[in-house]
């Protein structure tokens, strides 16, 4: 008799019910009032005495056990009718698939994350601009090579529009717009009629820092940098400012960072000197203050500006600038990141 609890059990637990149908089955064979267990607990009274107790707790384990079944069966089953669904709804659900930032934004929002916690906004211009904000308000003389067809995209209904070269020209609108003092920095796409390359590519993105107020000056710039250098590739970097010459600077300076990769003893990257070149930068002319009516008597200023391609790529050590445009998920899932 016992041994018949055990075996219904065994039943019990392996049954599989699929649909309304089975459930009833399970219902009548088990639960209904010739069912299984009422005849067991009929028998009850037939028991030997010794075995009584025994009987009684393996009857009632198989009693929760069925009606267990049942209930979860006809639960999910009806939750199925509800909805018209031919699917088990207790199921987990299907994991999502999240997409994840492009290289170039991580390394972008980066910058803004690490100018912004020192007072810099954020600002933005348009790609398409005119000569005078991408070159004549900037201290370009007219003949001045930059403004080459080789070097610039021209609209050719209208060779005053040009794509910007360079977010420079966002400083220029800032200026123009925004009461002194300007502390802020402008990421943005730029475009240069260039043979694309390993190391170069027609479309880069810059960010560009701009501060003035009174009594800006250059050892204001170089710690700026200097903190952006440190925060950027670790506390250990060091920096070297070399002369330089842009129109719209003076005195204009290149920033070179202690390699990342080998820390300065040397390597491929930095071509065995240690130093890697990543922004230019400078005290705004006076000229370009003058341009947009801000009394250079009063005012100074800084500005620097930084290809985000080649942070991204120092920073993750990518070879070639054109895996940035290509969009092959095998290089763009690799990136991870909070910023
Ligand atoms: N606009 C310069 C370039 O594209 C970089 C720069 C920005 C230099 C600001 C000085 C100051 O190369």
């Amino acid at each position: 008799m016992i041994q018949k609890i055990d075996e219904l059990l065994t039943i019990v637990n392996s049954t599989v019910i699929n649909d309304s149908d089975e459930l009833e089955q399970f219902r009548l064979r088990f639960l209904s009032k010739k069912g299984e267990l009422n005849k067991l607990f009929a028998e009850f009274k037939n028991v030997p005495p010794e075995q009584k107790r025994e009987f009684g707790q393996k009857l009632n384990l198989l009693k929760n056990a069925a009606q267990e079944k049942f209930d979860i069966a006809q639960n999910s089953l009806s939750a199925h009718t509800a909805q018209g669904l031919n699917v088990d709804v207790s199921l987990p659900g299907m994991p999502l698939v999240l997409g994840s930032k492009h290289p170039l934004t991580i390394v972008k929002n980066q910058i803004i994350d690490i100018f912004s916690n020192i007072g810099f906004t954020v600002a933005e211009g348009p790609e398409i601009e005119d000569d005078w904000h991408v070159f004549s308000a900037l201290n370009f003389p007219l003949e001045h090579p930059a403004r080459d067809m080789q070097d610039t995209f021209f609209i050719e209904s209208n060779p005053d529009i040009v794509l910007r070269t360079h977010t420079s020209s966002v400083q220029v609108r800032v200026m123009e717009t925004t009461p002194m003092p300007v502390r802020s920095v402008f990421p943005g796409r730029v475009f240069r009629n260039e043979a694309i390359s390993a190391r170069a590519h027609c479309i880069f993105h810059q960010v560009e820092g701009l501060y003035i107020d009174e009594n800006v000056s250059f050892a204001d710039l170089k710690q700026t940098l200097l903190y952006f250098a440190k925060e950027m590739f670790g506390a250990s970097t060091q920096i070297r400012l070399r002369p330089s010459y842009f129109p719209f600077t003076e005195p204009s300076a290149e920033m070179d960072i202690s390699c990342s990769i080998c820390g300065g003893k040397g390597c491929n990257v930095c071509k065995h000197s240690g130093w890697v070149e990543i922004l230019g930068c400078g005290m705004v002319d006076p000229n370009v203050l003058k341009s947009s009516n801000i009394d250079s008597a009063k005012y100074t200023g800084f500005a620097f500006g930084m290809g985000v391609e080649r942070i991204a790529m120092l920073k993750y050590q990518i070879k070639d600038i054109r895996l940035f445009f290509e969009n092959d998920l095998r290089f763009l899932e690799q990136f991870k990141s909070v910023f």
